[in-house]
């Protein structure tokens, strides 16, 4: 059994490729979850994708990652900028985890510029589109292998 990431997906973005593409782009979310199954496996993981327009669903998501996932990538979407409760959850589960953004948040209105959840991940991905996402596979697996190094 290859160890598997989580990938999550916050809310709205179920609707990639026809929301707003000018600055989330055209690639949709199925294309970007088969992108990160493809990378996955040639990194030698698994990889295991959620979406969910629900805070508590993501919360849940976390805590069962408990039990099977080595990682995750996390795109809380509008959640990055307002939940206690889905920053409290990835700090509680433990798991490595790296935050991701299509669009550069630091770019845009000023709301965007403070993450919750940003604080309690290893880091964070932000500008590069759909790219964002393999950039944090490639990331999450980086922190997996060194830890795996130093015990
Ligand atoms: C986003 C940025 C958030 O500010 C926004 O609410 C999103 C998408 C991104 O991927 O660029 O829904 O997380």
């Amino acid at each position: 059994m290859p160890k598997t990431i989580l990938i999550l997906h916050g809310p709205n973005l179920n609707l990639l490729g026809v929301r707003e593409p000018g600055v989330y782009g055209a690639v949709t979310l199925a294309e970007i979850d088969e992108r990160l199954k493809a990378r996955g496996a040639e990194l030698g993981y698994g990889v295991r994708t959620l979406q969910s327009n629900h805070e508590g669903v993501l919360i849940d998501a976390l805590h069962d990652a408990r039990q099977w996932a080595a990682g995750v990538v996390i795109n809380p979407g509008g959640y990055t900028h307002t939940s206690v409760s889905l920053r409290d959850a990835i700090a509680a589960v433990g798991l490595p985890t790296v935050e991701v953004h299509l669009s550069n948040v630091h770019a845009r209105e000023e709301f965007r510029r403070r993450s919750l959840t940003a604080e309690v991940c290893v880091g964070t991905v932000s500008g590069f589109g759909w790219r964002s996402y393999l950039l944090g596979l490639e990331a999450v697996v980086g922190v997996i292998a060194g830890k795996e190094v130093r015990e």
